[in-house]
């Protein structure tokens, strides 16, 4: 039976750089036999602008029926006068929690062709393989109360909380061991336990989830070190399992590391495998429209897509390599641009990737 694959193309680049991936997909059922359905629906501005919602009830209705959900990006300066409740990003909040995508997991890989491209020495980078396992449904982002209230004086103060239960924070733990064992077997748990309880009991968790886990080492690490330590000396990681938050600032700033945050893509998972995938970029307005967006961090998502949720990981190594073979042919997107290399744009980029599938 096909599998379902909802596509969000969203706002800004959004459209654009998931077109590519469609190609990508596309090639995949015609040429290889890859069993999808795609469907399209709105999600972000896009949706907001016309339907009045960013997350239209039909959209969550549609994606929770997918087996997938491709998502380009949302937001742009354009919805940011809207109240918070109907700003793009509460669509991507929304699909989030409506889905239960706990899991977030964000590679941070630096492929050897780029190694220029990364603002940080070549010997700090070098090889460099990350995996930022972020809890995505709790946490800050989604704790009670939160707000902005009157004092009596009439001052206003913001609220927001930070919470997590212990059945949260172990089963991400579970997720981040699990993945860690298929790899480095290494898990640096980062949290701000000298200042925050939240953190203790996330702390203490992770300790007694890490005694299941005989073959994996696990470390913690206070979040403030832990981002000095991911631009001093990042090879000292392998996974990282964090907060909501904690791993929304860390996985941008390990993003950079690689140079591009233009090559990232990442998963967000349910405890069903059902996922979104989405590349870690925002929705660039600065550059939307001009074709110019590197469309493979969207292209790889679909990579991660077809490993984690459809159990298609040969089609997800054919995607790898043919990005990879693009690369070793010198064609950039002007992101990742450097001396000696050939700077295409989004559609020609994507194109190559397919030229290159058909040849792997
Ligand atoms: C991310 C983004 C989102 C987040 C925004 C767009 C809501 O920064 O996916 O990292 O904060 O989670
Ligand atoms: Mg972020």
């Amino acid at each position: 039976m096909s599998k379902k694959i909802l596509i969000l193309a969203g706002d800004g680049i959004g459209p654009e750089i998931v077109a590519e991936a469609i190609k990508v997909l596309n090639c995949l059922r015609d040429d290889f036999g890859l069993a999808i359905d795609m469907q399209e629906a709105l999600v972000g501005g896009a949706a907001y602008d016309a339907e009045g919602h960013p997350l239209p009830e039909s959209t969550l209705d549609a994606a929770k029926a997918a087996d997938a959900v491709l998502l380009g990006a949302v937001g742009g300066a354009k919805w940011e006068p809207l109240d918070i409740s109907v700003r793009p990003e509460k669509g991507l909040l929304g699909l989030r929690a409506g889905l239960g995508l706990f899991a977030n997991l964000r590679p941070a890989i630096l492929y050897p062709q780029l190694a220029d491209a990364s603002t940080l020495k070549p010997e700090v980078v070098s090889g460099l393989d990350i995996l930022i396992v972020r809890e995505l449904t709790g946490g800050i982002y989604f704790g009670q109360p939160r707000g902005v209230e009157t004092l009596e004086s009439g001052e206003r103060k913001g609220i927001n909380t930070l919470t997590y239960t212990e059945s949260e924070i172990e089963r991400i733990c579970r997720v981040a061991f699990d993945l860690a064992g298929k790899r480095g077997k290494r898990v640096c748990s980062v949290d701000k336990a000298n200042v925050l309880e939240c953190t203790e009991l996330w702390r203490e968790v992770a300790i007694r989830v890490g005694a299941d886990y005989p073959d994996c080492e696990l470390s913690h690490m206070y979040v403030d070190n832990a981002a000095m330590q991911l631009v001093r000396a990042p090879k000292q990681f392998d996974v990282m399992v964090t907060t909501n938050m904690f791993g929304d600032i860390l996985s941008d700033c390990a993003a950079q590391l690689t140079g591009s945050i233009g090559m990232l893509p990442s998963a967000s998972l349910n405890a069903d495998g059902q996922g979104m995938y989405e590349p870690i970029h925002g929705s660039a307005p600065d550059i939307a429209g001009k074709g110019v967006a590197n469309p493979l961090a969207t292209i790889l998502s679909v990579a991660m897509m077809l490993r984690y949720s459809l159990n298609e990981a040969g089609h997800a190594d054919r995607i790898e390599q043919a990005v990879s073979a693009v690369l070793d042919q010198g064609l950039r997107t002007a992101d990742i641009a450097s001396e000696g290399t050939t700077t295409v744009g989004t559609a020609a980029m994507g194109d190559a990737v397919v030229a290159a599938l058909r040849e792997v």
